[in-house]
């Protein structure tokens, strides 16, 4: 039996990196330096100028980079913060952590992003942020989303979590909005080994004011100025992500390679392929195919050795966790269909194209 082909394969990543990895955790292994740290310093620099910006905050999730991002932008209870329902339910929770309200925006068939013609009519007085994400890699629109937040005086934070190096007009995702947040959990594009994320931004006051919550809410030890949290990013993870950073402009390369090899070989059959639009660069973090037949494809796929994945079945504002927000099934259809429809193919720098031609063929096989 030939070999399977695993979802995500991050064996391979780490042996295409060991040694540089190896020394680097040894490094910080000698010099103790666990918690914060110059490892981690230096990542803050050297991902900042990754994304053209003038400051990185290093944490240790995505989800805390997000949760600090509502706490620079003051939201608390009674305020609403517009995102999309059809993301991981990470980027409601920075909203929900704060007591504020997530109000949801139907996204859009072809990107799967928030649909930018929906979202002024989301917005309330009571509006304190506008929070879309670049889903699966690929930048949402945004020139109208920004026209939206110039008029009404909004803030835009960007959920970047799986779009390191994306590219909207030319131009790398991070510094459009205000605030822009990148989870480097181990299977993103740029991932640590373990937890880690970081928050990027322009603005030198938010810079000092998010450095002081990740710490307990704290810039001089000991003299807590507002309520903060442990949010540190470990020493380990700064080595490894620099070590790692390195190599990200070529592992995107590669992930393009699969992505424009998907398409020519799977035009023609009956699934929905996602593709870039116009104005972007997807960092191809994932690829999602869509099909009503989605679970018995998947099934036919996994019987036959080829992993995959849905990425997601439920949309957020039918999570149970949001109940209480009082939506039903039918409040926003596209994103619903999208749930009902995506699954994620194997996509990562080391696919070859042996492997790759052995998914095309499991898929072309289910529609005979
Ligand atoms: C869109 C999105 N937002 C937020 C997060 C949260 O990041 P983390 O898992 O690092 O907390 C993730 C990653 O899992 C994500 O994909």
């Amino acid at each position: 039996m030939t070999d399977k082909i695993p979802y995500l394969d991050l064996p391979a990543q780490i042996r295409s990196v060991r040694k540089e990895i190896d020394a680097a955790l040894a490094r910080t292994l000698d010099n103790c330096t666990f918690c914060l740290g110059p490892d981690v310093a230096q990542f803050e620099k050297d991902f900042a100028k990754f994304c053209d910006a003038k400051h990185c905050v290093a944490f240790n999730s995505g989800t805390s980079a997000l949760h600090v991002a509502m706490r620079l932008l003051n939201v608390g209870p009674g305020d609403e913060v517009i995102t999309t329902p059809f993301t991981f339910i990470a980027t409601s929770w920075a909203i929900s952590y704060t007591g504020a309200k997530p109000v949801f925006v139907d996204i859009d068939d072809a990107s799967m992003n928030l649909d930018p013609k929906l979202l002024e009519k989301a917005i309330t007085p009571r509006t304190k942020v506008i929070l879309p994400v670049h889903l699966y890699g690929h930048p949402f629109d945004l020139d109208p989303v920004l026209a939206i937040c110039k008029k009404h005086k909004l803030p835009l934070v960007e959920d970047a979590c799986q779009s390191h190096g994306a590219k909207y007009k030319g131009k790398t995702v991070g510094t459009f909005g205000e605030i822009s947040c990148f989870s480097f959990y181990p299977g993103k594009n740029l991932g640590a080994c373990g937890e880690g994320g970081a928050l990027v931004t322009n603005s030198a006051a938010f810079d000092k004011r998010a450095r002081g919550l990740r710490e307990h809410g704290s810039t001089v030890r000991y003299y807590h100025d507002e309520i903060g949290y442990n949010y540190r990013m470990e020493g380990f993870q700064g080595a490894v992500l620099g070590v790692k950073l390195k190599h990200l402009e070529k592992w995107t390369n590669e992930r393009r390679r699969v992505a424009h090899r998907y398409h020519e070989l799977l035009g023609g059959t009956p699934l929905q392929l996602p593709r870039e639009a116009g104005y972007a660069e997807s960092a191809w973090h994932l690829y999602v195919v869509r099909h009503p037949r989605r679970d018995e494809l998947k099934a036919h796929l996994e019987a036959n050795g080829v992993g995959c994945a849905v990425h997601y079945p439920i949309s957020l504002h039918l999570q149970k966790a949001y109940a209480d927000l009082g939506h039903k099934l039918g409040d926003f259809p596209v994103a619903e269909k999208a749930a009902r429809e995506c699954l994620s193919l194997p996509i990562y720098p080391e696919l070859t194209d042996a492997q790759i031609r052995r998914v095309v063929e499991a898929i072309k096989n289910f529609f005979k």
